[in-house]
């Protein structure tokens, strides 16, 4: 038992004396436990490195490497954002072409979960999954700019539910989407009057 104490008291001594000045300074060189943590074998950026010929240890990125990531310009186009605010209005030129393509990136990418009319009851809601956003409600319409329609589709939703498409969707075909939710909202909002005098004839009540 005697030197149970001993043996105890002494353990208690050791581990305040490692344990118990740490931060403390001293003129002494530290404990190093893992000197091999403290001293890595590694080259800071930006410092000499006698190894390669021009001395520099930071190498250049080899011919032909494509960025990941931010590599377009920043500019309203790209980020649907001028001023810190949602652009009002879609930055390209809306042409047939590029609602054609919205309509085939949408069925691809959005149908699923908002449904080929944007009503947000897609087939997934068939799965146990919540309906999706409605784009035929006031808040996905009057409310959400083109600029936000096209950050959404960028970054996913504001509470975070839906997931964004920025690395499958390019900025080009994220344009062509909103395009055609537009047109597709318009479509429950036309009215006959809408429709070019030289086709009315072709509608019938
Ligand atoms: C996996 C299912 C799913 C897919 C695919 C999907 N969405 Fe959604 N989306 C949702 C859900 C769920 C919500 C509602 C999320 C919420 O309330 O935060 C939503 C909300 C939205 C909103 C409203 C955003 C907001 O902040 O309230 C927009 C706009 C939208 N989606 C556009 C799109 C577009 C465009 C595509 C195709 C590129 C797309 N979504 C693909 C599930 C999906």
């Amino acid at each position: 038992m005697r030197y149970f104490f001993i043996v105890y008291i002494l353990l208690i001594v050791v581990v305040i004396s490692v344990a118990g000045f740490r931060g403390s300074h001293s003129r002494r060189p530290p404990l190093e436990v893992f000197p091999d943590m403290d001293r890595q074998p590694k080259l800071h950026p930006q410092s000499e490195n006698s190894f390669f010929a021009n001395g520099l240890s930071s190498r250049k990125p080899i011919s032909g490497t494509i960025a990941r990531g931010r590599n377009f310009e920043v500019n309203p186009e790209t980020t649907g954002m001028e001023y810190g605010s949602y652009l009002e209005n879609i930055p390209v030129k809306v042409t047939g072409e590029l609602m054609e393509r919205g309509r085939q990136r949408y069925e691809i990418y959005c149908s699923p979960c908002h449904s080929s009319v944007g009503d947000g009851k897609g087939i997934t809601t068939q799965y146990g999954m919540m309906p999706s956003s409605n784009f035929h409600d006031a808040k996905n319409f009057f409310e959400m700019t083109d600029g936000q329609l096209f950050k959404t589709i960028e970054v996913g939703s504001k509470s975070g539910v839906m997931s964004g498409y920025a690395s499958d969707i390019p900025v080009q075909d994220r344009w062509a989407i909103v395009a055609y939710i537009r047109a597709l909202q318009l479509s429950r909002l036309g009215t006959p009057e809408d429709v070019p005098g030289e086709m009315q004839s072709q509608f019938s009540n």
